[in-house]
């Protein structure tokens, strides 16, 4: 099928300031997930699939929807039609909550990045697991791996953090075929304190000892702007803690790539992150036997190899689809 997204969509959805075009794409997939013709007609965009099995998940190609683009679940059969290997939903956290005030997401066109703030703006784990069921219960659960990332509720003081990432635990793991926690979101004061050993420690000792039918893969989402020292401590306590996965990287606060006067406060995404992401991927590669998720400035096929290359084993798309749309996915898979 012709790629109508960068000549005919993306204009459309760039004239829009890009929060609106956010809860316009988002909305329409919605409704796309309930309409089978439309679901077919997404599938055109599916690439070949490509197996890949890790912690014990078979996921249809080793490329992934990122948190964030879907916060609440609400899409999960179009993602699916639209050839993602697997789709991490989220962050979700126990409270819902507004986020920050708007404006809180900025697009650098030039630059292929974009700065949010958004502040884990969510339905909150009560609401999203009821949606969950809803959609297993009719029949419309995809067929890929489905991840969950959950965070801190902002209300909650950084000291109950474990009892906060427990309950969304407790309510969203039964849906989930692993479970991030997102410990590196730039827009959660206090969140990426989470990230020193004690208090990682305490959180990947508490969720994972905490009594369930199955055990859930449970993966680490980390910052970019970790150092070498911090990483390593990472490391130590994720495979102490046997965690499955590390997702390298959330977005950075190292803003030094792009011209001061497109700054904003936030974190940034795409292209500009691509290298200080990928020489974590390398880093934890290089220090550690845990599988690493790449994500962080993938915009071509050329990005996506580089992680591959640096030892990514699975990777994740957000800035890099915003830009190019799902013709991203085909064009990775084809020059994998
Ligand atoms: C607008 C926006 C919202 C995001 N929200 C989340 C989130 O809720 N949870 C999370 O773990 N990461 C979130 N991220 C980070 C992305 O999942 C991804 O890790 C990061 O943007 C780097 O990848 P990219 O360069 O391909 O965008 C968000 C990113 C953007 C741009």
């Amino acid at each position: 099928m012709k790629n109508l997204y960068q000549p005919l969509v993306r204009p459309l959805l760039f004239s829009l300031d890009a929060e609106t075009a956010h809860h316009f794409t988002i909305a329409s997939l919605r409704r796309l997930s309930h309409f089978g013709p439309a679901l077919r007609a997404l599938k055109r965009f599916t690439p070949p699939s490509k197996p890949k099995t890790l912690f014990g998940l078979t996921f249809r190609n080793p490329i992934g929807l990122a948190a964030g683009l879907d916060k609440n679940g609400v899409a999960l059969p179009a993602w699916e039609a639209l050839g993602f290997g697997f789709i991490e939903i989220g962050t979700v956290t126990a409270v819902a909550q507004p986020g920050n005030p708007k404006p809180r997401i900025f697009r650098l066109p030039q630059q292929q990045a974009l700065i949010n703030r958004l502040g884990f703006n969510n339905d909150g784990a009560d609401a999203v697991a009821k949606r969950l069921r809803r959609v297993r219960e009719t029949g419309r659960w995809p067929a890929v791996p489905v991840g969950i990332n959950i965070g801190k509720s902002r209300t909650t003081p950084l000291e109950h953090a474990t009892n906060d990432y427990l309950y969304s635990f407790r309510l969203l793991r039964d849906f989930a075929d692993y479970v991030t926690l997102n410990v590196s979101s730039p827009n959660t004061p206090g969140l990426r304190e989470l990230q020193e050993p004690a208090a990682l420690s305490r959180l990947l000792h508490a969720i994972g000892s905490e009594p369930g039918p199955v055990a859930k893969p449970l993966i680490v989402k980390i910052s970019p702007d970790l150092s070498l020292v911090e990483l390593e401590a990472v490391l130590a306590v994720c495979e102490e803690n046997g965690v499955a996965a590390i997702i390298a990287t959330n977005t950075t606060l190292d803003h030094s790539l792009i011209p001061s006067e497109l700054d904003e406060k936030g974190g940034l995404s795409g292209a500009p992150l691509r290298e200080k992401s990928t020489a974590l991927v390398r880093d934890i590669a290089a220090n550690s036997k845990i599988p690493v998720i790449a994500s962080g400035g993938i915009c071509d096929a050329e990005s996506a190899r580089e992680k591959f290359d640096a030892g990514a084993k699975l990777a994740q798309l957000y800035t890099g689809f915003i830009f190019r749309g799902p013709a991203l996915l085909r064009e990775i898979m084809e020059k994998l």
